[in-house]
């Protein structure tokens, strides 16, 4: 079965991010609104390779039996270390695998990973090349517009665009746009129009300010051959996001408890519990009294202590 032709149109995706949509918060988002489709946050193809970090990698990899259907996200440059991380993903679970043609840090960069793929369109095919060799799974790219003008999205999708992957993500912004200007709408058009020319089978994926079902039911009335819509920080804003079900305080609090208890399951991978703290925005926000809450809970240092702040509450 590819997972691609057992999608309902248009659907919708859990963005990969990473620090965020690990194994923890995805489980809570499959009981609070189920995307479509969830992606892991990205490994990297050399750690697999290396025998120093597979163990690391595979723990990235790690997915709940709510996660399915979910797609691998990957990245490098090492076209050998595509081939030696695809062939593996299957026996793992996945559904698909995704290239990562897209990422702005500046140490996957320089590492010649994530987004630094756009100035070497033939170092990224031939990664592309052997992931697909590699594996029965099917291959999807996510990318970006280009480098520094939106502009070069017209010569950088078509070299995606005609190596045929299943399915094409465009964040709608180049590299060094970052997160910070509003994604480029008004380029839609052109880019269902390389699609459609180069490539009709590979399902196309929009993304960028996405914020909910209802923005992407909008965006899709005005372009219905879209296949499918990712969302990433939409997700921050509105847990329920991938519904139209607007939270009460009570079921975003039990988000919360839902979320320290598989982090408590998990405390001996996820070390310490600081980082946890990133994700109380997410779910005390958005209802009176939310602010002040979520100061008491920055203030906790153990899930026990946060368990009680949520109790008094
Ligand atoms: C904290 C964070 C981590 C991210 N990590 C990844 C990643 O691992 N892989 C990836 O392809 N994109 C990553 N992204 C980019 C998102 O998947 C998405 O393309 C971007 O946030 C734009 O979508 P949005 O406007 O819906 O958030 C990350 C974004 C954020 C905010």
């Amino acid at each position: 079965m590819n997972i691609w032709d057992n999608l309902p149109k248009p659907f919708l995706i859990l963005a990969p991010m990473e620090g965020v949509t690990d194994i923890i918060f995805r489980q809570v988002i499959a009981h609070a609104s189920r995307p479509d489709l969830f992606f892991t946050e990205f490994t990297n193809v050399s750690s697999y390779a290396s025998e120093k970090g597979r163990a690391n990698a595979l723990e990235r990899l790690e997915i709940a039996p709510t996660d399915s259907p979910i797609i691998a996200q990957i990245w490098g440059k090492n076209p050998e270390h595509f081939s030696e991380t695809a062939e593996a993903l299957a026996s793992l679970g996945f559904s698909g695998i995704d290239l990562n043609f897209g990422c702005p840090d500046k140490h996957v960069n320089k590492a010649g990973g994530g987004a630094a793929m756009i100035k070497t369109p033939e170092l990224a095919v031939a990664c592309f090349q052997n992931a697909v060799n590699s594996t029965s799974l099917p291959v999807s790219i996510k990318t970006r517009l280009g480098w520094s003008d939106p502009e070069e999205f017209k010569t950088w999708l078509p070299v995606l665009l005609t190596q045929h992957p299943a399915a094409l993500t465009v964040h709608l912004r180049t590299k060094k746009e970052m997160s910070k200007v509003l994604a480029h709408f008004e380029l839609i058009p052109e880019i269902i129009q390389l699609r459609h020319q180069l490539s009709p089978e590979t399902r196309l994926i929009i993304n960028g300010d996405i914020k909910d079902r209802k923005h992407a039911l909008e965006i899709h009335k005005q372009y219905p051959e879209i296949d499918g819509f990712m969302i990433g920080r939409g997700v921050f804003q509105n847990p329920y996001c991938f519904t139209t079900h607007t939270p009460t305080r009570e079921e975003l609090m039990e988000l919360l408890k839902l979320h320290l208890d598989l982090f408590e399951k998990n405390y001996s991978r996820f070390h310490s519990y600081e980082p946890l703290k990133h994700f109380f925005k997410i779910y005390i926000n958005n209802f009176p009294g939310a602010k002040e809450l979520r100061a008491k809970l920055m203030e906790t240092h153990s899930i026990e202590e946060a368990r009680e702040v949520l109790k008094d509450a």
